[in-house]
């Protein structure tokens, strides 16, 4: 056995900050014990410390306002599309980037104010950028030149818009989220962009400004930096949005920048390289949910000893971050919280890559037993799937010792409602 008070306190750091081990062993979030949360909604479960998210918010805007006179933060909302999630983002006075109808749908459902909406998507279709327009969405930001076409052909004089802009920057992250290098299926390279800005500034729509979005899970602020050079010689603006991408801590060797320290670098880049004037917009998503969620799930099996494996009642249908990134995680038993013998955590589809996490230890694992995995809180529950005929889990919000559920889990008949039949 390799328990330690050293490596259980390493491994609570990666939970919600409060998380800890009650007296009689049980792991704790928001003041909540998991393995109630799990009697009461079932496994698999998305739990979010809600008190979590709203904190990192206000830590963002006040490092952002810190950093640059006019500044704003939108929620880059694909991390976490569900009303709820709108809702608390809308409380907290920020607005929230779209990527298509759902999610401007479930936006103006969970309150958020139409100006306050900025609409991204490299495949904006006519009545997609229609219901935007309508809609009174604040920013479009235009990926080609065919968003420019149809939006003075639907007529959209005045509306304010931002061109995407791909730099020609490539962070060191995953290939499938990497977007500012050249080559990319975003935005417009600066020879482009030059000729849409022109057209732009002739035209009917108003151009407000550029566009940055280089990537995601991203753990330096040094390609911000290069990715603000590149685009400064097009021009001056009075909006500059610099994207989302900071990444978080999934594992003990992720050192992210935090918060003060991207939006010092991205401002000390605008300093350098911007007008003073201009606004700074940045949209983070990650960085603003992931490390506030976590999954329990509940372990099934247990087989083998070389290797051994720990099957639990979840898997790709939940998290996608493994399969497609190979994105590494931690675990730990919910009742027995640190220490013991690395296992292969598999989940329970019909894949041989349905790995969860690879030689995570695990303290004497036994079926029935609960298990919870720390920074869940972005993009899993956004691709979580039917892979199997799974239903989709539950979100559980938690705060102030209080669990309030606000996504039920899917049931049975949502999964056949809208199968058609037989006439
Ligand atoms: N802005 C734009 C235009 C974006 O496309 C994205 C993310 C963001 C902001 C927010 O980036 P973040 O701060 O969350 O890194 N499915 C992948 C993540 C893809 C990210 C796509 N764009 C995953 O599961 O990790």
């Amino acid at each position: 056995m390799t328990t330690t008070a050293g490596n259980t306190a390493e491994l609570l750091g990666l939970f919600p900050p409060g998380s800890r081990v009650d007296a009689d062993g049980e792991l704790t979030v928001g003041g909540c014990r998991l393995a109630d949360l799990a009697a009461e909604w079932g496994t698999p479960l998305y739990v979010i410390d809600e008190a979590g998210v709203r904190a990192q918010v206000r830590r963002f805007r006040r490092a952002l306002d810190a950093a640059w006179p006019k500044a704003r933060m939108v929620f880059a909302s694909k991390a976490f599309p569900s009303t709820p999630m709108y809702r608390l983002m809308a409380d907290e006075g920020i607005g929230v980037d779209v990527a298509g109808p759902g999610e401007l749908a479930m936006a103006l459902a969970g309150g958020v104010a139409p100006a306050r909406i900025v609409m991204h998507g490299n495949a904006k279709t006519t009545a997609e950028l229609r219901r935007a327009v309508d809609a009174g969405v604040g920013l479009i930001v235009i990926d080609n030149t065919d968003d420019i076409d149809r939006l003075e052909d639907i007529g959209a004089a005045g509306q304010p818009v931002l061109i995407r802009v791909l730099p020609g920057v490539r962070p060191d992250t995953y290939d499938a989220v990497a977007t500012g290098q050249a080559g990319s299926k975003f935005g417009l390279p600066l020879p482009a962009a030059r000729a849409a800005i022109g057209r732009l500034r002739g035209g009917k729509l108003r151009l407000d400004g550029l566009h940055l979005h280089i990537g995601s899970q991203i753990l330096s602020a040094e390609p911000y930096t290069r990715a603000v050079e590149a685009v400064a010689g097009l021009g001056e603006f009075s909006t500059y949005n610099l994207g989302g991408g900071l990444g978080v801590r999934y594992t003990y060797a992720d050192v992210p920048p935090s918060p003060e320290e991207w939006a010092g670098a991205l401002a000390a880049a605008a300093r350098r390289c911007l007008p003073p004037g201009a606004q700074l917009l940045i949209e983070p998503g990650r960085s603003l949910v992931a490390p506030f969620g976590v999954t329990v799930y509940q372990v099934v099996s247990v087989k083998g000893d070389d290797p051994r494996f720990v099957a639990v009642d979840g898997g790709m249908a939940d998290n996608m971050e493994v399969a497609l990134y190979g994105q590494r995680f931690e675990a730990t038993l919910t009742s027995r919280v640190g220490g013991g013998d690395p296992v292969e955590l598999v989940g329970r589809h019909c894949e041989s890559g349905d790995r969860l996490i690879s030689g995570v230890p695990l303290r004497e694992p036994r079926p029935g037993d609960l298990l919870a995995m720390p920074v869940t809180g972005a993009y899993c529950g956004t691709m979580a799937n039917n892979y199997n005929g799974a239903l989709r889990p539950p979100v559980v919000f938690v705060r102030d010792a209080q669990p309030r559920l606000v996504v039920r889990r899917e049931t049975l008949a949502d999964l056949m409602s809208r199968d058609v039949p037989p006439a």
